[in-house]
């Protein structure tokens, strides 16, 4: 691997580091909300899982939905609680008290140091609602909608900056699905009042569902060819797994990951040229994450409940390191990727976990995603690597290392993030760092496991990482073993 600090990629948006919370499951209600826990504060919100969450240093959120949205009435959720309607949630078929709305919610943001990207409904909803919801979140005062916010004990406003037109429109399973005709024209007519609004926002169009949707990316094209000079961004959702328990396979899954985005930038610039334009959409990457081990569970729950136990993953360690591996795909796409959300942040398919009126806990993938956030800030560096590769199933050509590194001029520090996907054995990584002078291994941090299938429960931490890896700086190259599977994060800083 060559390190070269003038091979660079990109600056990294922080954004990428966002997360996602739906009303969905237990991730609001029995997750960030619990108001007889013993650890809530006075708004309901529980301090334990407020503090993990500000371990992973969580730039942005996604609210309320997802699927959740579509079905949305964000008035609902506004005003005394008492006063508030119970609804049947159509998307996850559940009972929605909506205890906690927008406010409570942007209460909570400030509280974990997160911005809000929030969704407007365009399934059920659009033009009119959109623009009442943004009047009475970003507009200062003087107003039906403002002064109602005001008068709800919100005296300035939220000034939400980023905001998503609709969830997944592209999906038959959507309430109000459409078609790209319908959507493109509709997400237009929405951005142009949002707008009227308040000019200082961005906002981001739907995407396909994922890279395996019939209409993909032809969803993206037409969307694009409606919306182009009214969006910044253009939304891309994916979830893996690995039913088929082949690991070699499912380790290999994040270069789906890496055609998926190359496609959707081709699929940007295409229609760029087509239009004769000066501006550059950029991609949101709104919900990415492993999926499948809830499936099962999931479809013998009994609807109409509360907060049902829906999408909770537990997640094992191979699946901490294909997160790694998605996470790394990230920063190599740096450049256009500005905004990316773990889907999602608490109980539903979420790296914190949390038992009702108990303890909140780590996930493997808390790890993957905790190191990124926190070492993985500054410039994402070109990564020139040769690996040793394998072919699998679905994929050929398969790096056994997958290897990125950043760098963070501010701090002289530089970081290489590795995931060793070959199954059998260690491989010895030689990176090239002559271009950072006067630098040091600070620490070579691994989660590694001999059970690819371990997990972590509230009582056992089983998959964890340690600071024990084994690596030498000699002559200005990184001598670093990468144990057989294994996620490691080699951390250099300059001599002090
Ligand atoms: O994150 C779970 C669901 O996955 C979201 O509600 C939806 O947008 C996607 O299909």
């Amino acid at each position: 691997m060559i390190v070269d600090k003038d091979f660079r990629v990109s600056e990294i948006d922080e954004r990428i580091y966002g997360s996602f919370i739906e009303h969905l499951g237990r991730a609001v209600y029995g997750g960030v909300y619990e108001p007889d826990h013993p650890e809530a504060d006075e708004q309901g919100f529980r301090k334990d899982v407020i503090n993990l969450v500000k371990e992973l240093n969580v730039p942005i959120v996604r609210y309320p939905g997802g699927n959740m949205v579509s079905a949305y009435n964000w008035e609902d959720g506004i005003g005394p609680k008492e006063e508030r309607p119970r609804r049947l949630e159509l998307a996850w078929r559940t009972i929605e008290t909506n205890e906690v709305g927008t406010n409570e919610f942007m209460d909570w943001a400030k509280l974990v140091n997160s911005e809000v990207m929030m969704a407007v409904n365009l399934g059920t909803r659009g033009i009119d609602a959109a623009r009442n919801f943004i009047e009475y979140c970003n507009h200062p005062g003087g107003t039906y909608y403002s002064d109602l916010r005001r008068k709800h004990g919100y005296e300035k406003p939220h000034q939400i900056k980023t905001w998503c037109l609709g969830n997944e429109m592209d999906g038959p399973w959507q309430v109000g699905h459409k078609t790209a005709e319908e959507y493109g024209r509709l997400a237009l007519e929405t951005a142009k009042v949002m707008r009227l609004v308040d000019p200082t926002i961005e906002l981001v169009a739907c995407g396909s569902s994922h890279s395996g949707m019939p209409t993909f990316p032809q969803y993206e094209a037409t969307t694009l060819e409606h919306t182009y000079d009214a969006i910044d961004y253009i939304s891309l959702h994916q979830y893996y797994g690995n039913a088929s328990n082949d690991t070699a396979n499912y380790l290999a899954k994040s270069m789906d990951m890496e055609h998926f985005i190359k496609t959707i930038i081709s699929t940007c610039d295409y229609i760029k040229a087509k239009k004769r334009s000066k501006k550059t959409i950029n991609l949101s990457f709104d919900e990415w994450n492993v999926w499948y081990h809830s499936n099962q569970q999931d479809r013998e729950l009994e609807p109409w409940t509360i907060a049902p136990p829906q999408l909770e993953d537990v997640y094992n360690f191979e699946d901490a390191l294909l997160v790694g591996s998605m996470l790394m795909t990230f920063l190599r796409n740096s450049d256009r990727v500005k905004i990316a959300c773990m889907a999602q942040l608490v109980n539903v398919i979420a790296p914190i976990m949390t038992e009702n009126g108990g303890k909140a806990w780590k996930q493997t993938i808390f790890y993957p995603y905790a190191h990124v956030s926190a070492f993985g800030r500054g410039v994402a560096l070109a990564p020139v690597v040769s690996s040793p590769k394998y072919d699998s199933k679905d994929f050929t050509d398969v790096p056994y290392v997958d290897s990125v590194a950043v760098y963070n001029e501010e701090q002289e520090a530089v970081t290489i993030f590795a995931v060793n996907r070959y199954l059998e054995q260690p491989i010895e990584l030689n990176a090239d760092v002559r271009s950072f002078e006067d630098y040091e291994i600070l620490e070579h941090i691994v989660l590694e496991n001999d059970d690819l299938k371990a997990v972590n429960t509230a009582t056992s931490q089983k998959v964890q990482p340690h600071s024990y890896g084994v690596s030498a700086l000699r002559n200005g190259f990184v001598e670093a073993k990468l144990s057989k599977a294994s996620w490691n994060v080699i951390r250099l800083g300059k001599k002090r």
